[in-house]
């Protein structure tokens, strides 16, 4: 029998179980190294780098959250992509969704083209746009969804058909909904990239990135460019992630609850023109996000009639910090413009609508009736 998510956070079977002791909290293996006991012998481990107990016990339980059949965790979400990337060849071209996270797209522009491997966009909430955008070397279709910062929603599904039509990969960062509320790989995703930072750690408090698949054979060819580039995550901060994903499915919940009241209370807020939250029926990417998902989420983004105001909030919030990263227990308000986005070109940015008077908001689980009233002070300044 499959235990439902909820247990899964915190049971799963692993099977880097420790020999005969059975702590309840998994051991944190902190070594670099795992000792030959004869010439050429030696246990499941050997060198720190390619695995560590830790280490596996956390992507095992991943793998059970994302349905995968291998996982690989790294420092960090941008070490997780920049491994994926390391998939493909000079020449080959990918399609990538055109609003994505700012180091994704920087990643992009100066790594990944540098390397020869080419770039088309598209705006991937439309079928047809992605189909058209396709090209003889096109290798991989890579989307966020919800893309940050925009909140734009893919069908996934229909984006893997098209994928696999072609004989794409399709890529999919699930960081802004989490296994928890969304599984890509049963939609078709080939490839599941986390930022493990934000959901899965859930605390703001440490870094990691996951890769998960479907199939055993890329996990493979995964793993060899894992062990061979090493930006694998370190075993304290494999712990600090498990222990995070022990609390994943209230808190997701809870920030959702909280999101929703807000994005409600925004849409009449002083100085807020525009609301941006996949959990609001007005929504254009809410019908996909209820058939294809488990839930919304909790980050929103939101316009305010100015500049001046979207600084004065920033400056203002007392509970909510100011601060970039999303998807901890503690709110934070984020300045797309000068933070998460400013690898972007004005150009681009422009094109996104990611301007002056954008903010991003990840709902954390004070109450919501505090956060709130944080906001409206925030927005009404000194009026
Ligand atoms: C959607 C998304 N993907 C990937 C990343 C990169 O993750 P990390 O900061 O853990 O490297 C981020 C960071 O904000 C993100 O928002």
């Amino acid at each position: 029998m499959e235990y439902k998510i909820e247990t899964r956070c915190l049971h799963t079977d692993i099977s880097s179980e420790t020999d005969g002791v059975h702590p309840l909290s998994v051991p944190i293996y902190q070594t670099a190294t795992f000792v030959h006991t004869k010439i050429g012998k030696y246990g499941a481990y050997d060198y720190t780098r390619e695995s560590n107990p830790t280490r596996t016990h956390l992507e095992e339980k991943i793998s059970s959250l994302e349905h995968a059949s291998d996982t690989l965790a790294f420092a960090n979400g941008m070490a997780a992509i920049t491994a994926c990337m390391e998939l493909f060849v000079p020449g080959d071209r990918i399609l990538s969704g055109e609003d994505l996270y700012g180091g994704t797209n920087r990643l992009f522009h100066t790594i990944n083209e540098k390397n020869g491997i080419r770039f088309d966009y598209a705006d991937t909430t439309d079928l047809n746009a992605i189909e058209t955008a396709i090209r003889p070397d096109t290798r991989a279709i890579y989307v966020e969804s919800p893309t940050n910062p925009m909140m734009r929603v893919t069908d996934i599904a229909g984006a893997a058909e098209i994928a696999h039509r072609h004989g794409l990969l399709l890529i999919v960062d699930n960081t802004f909904l989490s296994p928890y509320f969304l599984n890509p790989l049963d939609l078709g995703a080939d490839i599941v990239i986390h930022s493990g930072t934000k959901f899965i750690g859930g605390h703001n408090d440490s870094l990691a990135g996951f890769l998960c698949v479907r199939d055993p054979e890329l996990g493979e060819r995964l793993r060899l460019i894992a062990t061979t580039i090493g930006s694998a995550i370190a075993p304290f901060e494999a712990w600090l992630t498990i222990r995070g994903l022990k609390t994943l499915a209230v808190r997701m919940e809870r920030q959702q609850e909280n999101a929703l009241k807000i994005a409600e209370w925004l849409k009449n807020a002083p100085h807020v023109t525009e609301v941006l939250y996949i959990g609001l029926p007005e929504h254009p990417g809410y019908e996909i996000s209820k058939r294809q998902g488990r839930g919304f989420g909790s980050m929103i983004s939101f316009r305010t009639d100015n500049e001046e105001t979207a600084r004065r909030c920033l400056m203002h919030t007392k509970l909510i910090s100011f601060a970039e990263s999303l998807g901890g227990v503690d709110s934070l308000i984020t300045y797309p413009l000068t933070q998460t986005h400013t690898a972007v070109s004005e150009e681009e940015r422009q094109h996104l609508g990611i301007t002056d008077t954008l903010l991003r908001l990840s709902v954390g689980i004070e109450a919501a009736e505090d956060l709130i009233e944080d906001l409206r002070l925030a927005l009404e300044g000194d009026e």
